[in-house]
């Protein structure tokens, strides 16, 4: 084998290593998950927001061209968040910012991650997958009230 080749082995298995490191680390250290989706079910025709407790709300959202359903959601400071997403036409996009959330919202399937917001603030929601000519105006917004 030419040495040329040996390196670029090398260097190909180095990076391997380095990319399985980091999926790794933030999956156990960092407990950075993967949003679930599951089929999509006929409770959910409406988006809302449902306080289970004090300190825990469920978030339905819908989206569709071009807003959130609800598009102004509001819960007080430290609550835990499960966030539903769908969408009724096309792929949509939801990205909370300030927040490192990145969501996707797919017709015929919910996606679902568990969000805790302890800054007190507002959060934008911007679609950030393109989905026709309004798709720059989708624009939705979280209050976290003190
Ligand atoms: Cu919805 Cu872009």
């Amino acid at each position: 084998m030419n040495k040329y080749e040996q390196r670029a082995i090398m260097v190909a298995g180095s990076l391997m290593g380095v990319f399985l490191f980091a999926i790794l680390y933030n999956a156990f250290s960092r407990k950075i998950d993967v949003p679930s989706c599951t089929p999509f079910n006929t409770k959910f025709e409406k988006g809302q927001v449902k306080k289970v407790d004090d300190n825990h709300y469920e978030v339905y959202v819908i989206a569709h061209m071009w807003s959130y359903e609800p598009g102004d959601i509001s819960f007080p400071a430290g609550s835990t968040v499960d966030i539903y997403l769908t969408s009724t036409d096309v792929v949509h996009g939801f990205e909370i910012t300030r927040k490192d959330i990145n969501l996707m919202a797919v017709p015929g399937g919910i996606t679902k991650k568990t969000v805790v917001f302890d800054q007190p603030g507002k959060y934008n929601i911007v679609c950030n997958e393109y989905c026709g000519y309004n798709h720059q105006n989708m624009l939705g917004e979280i209050t976290v009230t003190y």
